[in-house]
């Protein structure tokens, strides 16, 4: 049975005076993978932190596993991404770290385990991106592919129940963005982890998704498949899958 997992219900968010949503309406069901689309500036990183609480809406509710993000203290907000990944948008890995030591910092930060455990984990996360036997490796020796793999590994590794990716494949040549879409789905799929992907990416959209909403104007605009968004008769919708709006 389909359980909705996040919710957001009537989101507004402003800065300076500037009304970035106005009225989100959007719930994400368990183990699906959600595409966020819109155009630049249309508010979609803003989403992906209000649901983990480091932006708080101005007005409405955001619940996720049932609680309440908007009223939560910081205590239980980092409970609540002990359960959440995230892949954010240009998410540097910390330069002067290890892939091993990467990775192993948020299992450092979140949870209780023994260096034995935390190497087995470590191995086991990268195994599952494709990555073997580069623990020792500084991110300045990894191509762009291999960082944003590093930064899935490190993304999966307190084992979340939900995943956040914002813009996942910017920067990637178009072989690598393919491999690192593929990897998207593997991982909801074999994992069953809720998937939330911000993207401009449209193959992207269409490799990754479930289920599609896109963000316009402050509103949740649609939500549907990519055979739905494809054969919309909305205007705005026409327009940005043919490329009209600019992204
Ligand atoms: N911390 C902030 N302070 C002021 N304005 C912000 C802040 N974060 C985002 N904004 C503004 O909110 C709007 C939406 O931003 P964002 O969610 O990053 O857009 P995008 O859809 O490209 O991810 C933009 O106009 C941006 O300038
Ligand atoms: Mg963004």
């Amino acid at each position: 049975m389909s359980r909705v997992i996040i919710e957001f219900r009537d989101v507004y968010k402003s800065f300076n005076g500037l009304l970035v949503h106005k009225g989100i309406n959007l719930s994400i069901l368990k183990g699906e993978s959600m595409s966020l689309l819109g155009g630049s500036g249309s508010g979609k990183s803003v989403l992906l932190k209000e649901l983990i609480g480091l932006m708080k809406p101005d007005k409405g509710d955001i619940t996720v596993f049932g609680k309440n993000v908007t009223h939560m203290k910081e205590d239980e907000l980092i409970k609540l991404r002990e359960h959440v990944g995230m892949l954010f948008q240009g998410a540097a890995l910390f330069d002067s770290l290890t892939v091993f030591e990467n990775i192993a910092y948020p299992l450092r930060e979140h949870l209780q385990l023994t260096e034995k455990e935390i190497r087995e984990r470590v191995a086991e996360k990268l195994r599952l991106v494709g990555l073997i036997s580069i623990e020792l490796k500084m991110p300045a020796e990894l191509s762009g592919g291999m960082k944003k793999r590093v930064g899935l590994a490190r993304a999966i590794a307190t084992e979340p129940d939900i995943i956040l990716y914002d813009e996942p494949t910017t920067g990637l040549d178009p072989r690598t963005a393919q491999r690192i879409n593929e990897l998207i789905v593997e991982l909801q799929k074999k994992l069953g982890i809720t998937t939330i992907v911000v993207t401009h990416d449209l193959h992207c959209v269409k490799t990754v998704s479930d289920r599609i909403a896109m963000l316009h104007e402050g509103k949740i605009v649609t939500v549907g498949t990519w055979k739905e968004l494809t054969t919309s008769p909305m205007q705005v919708v026409k327009d940005f899958i043919s490329g009209t709006i600019c992204v």
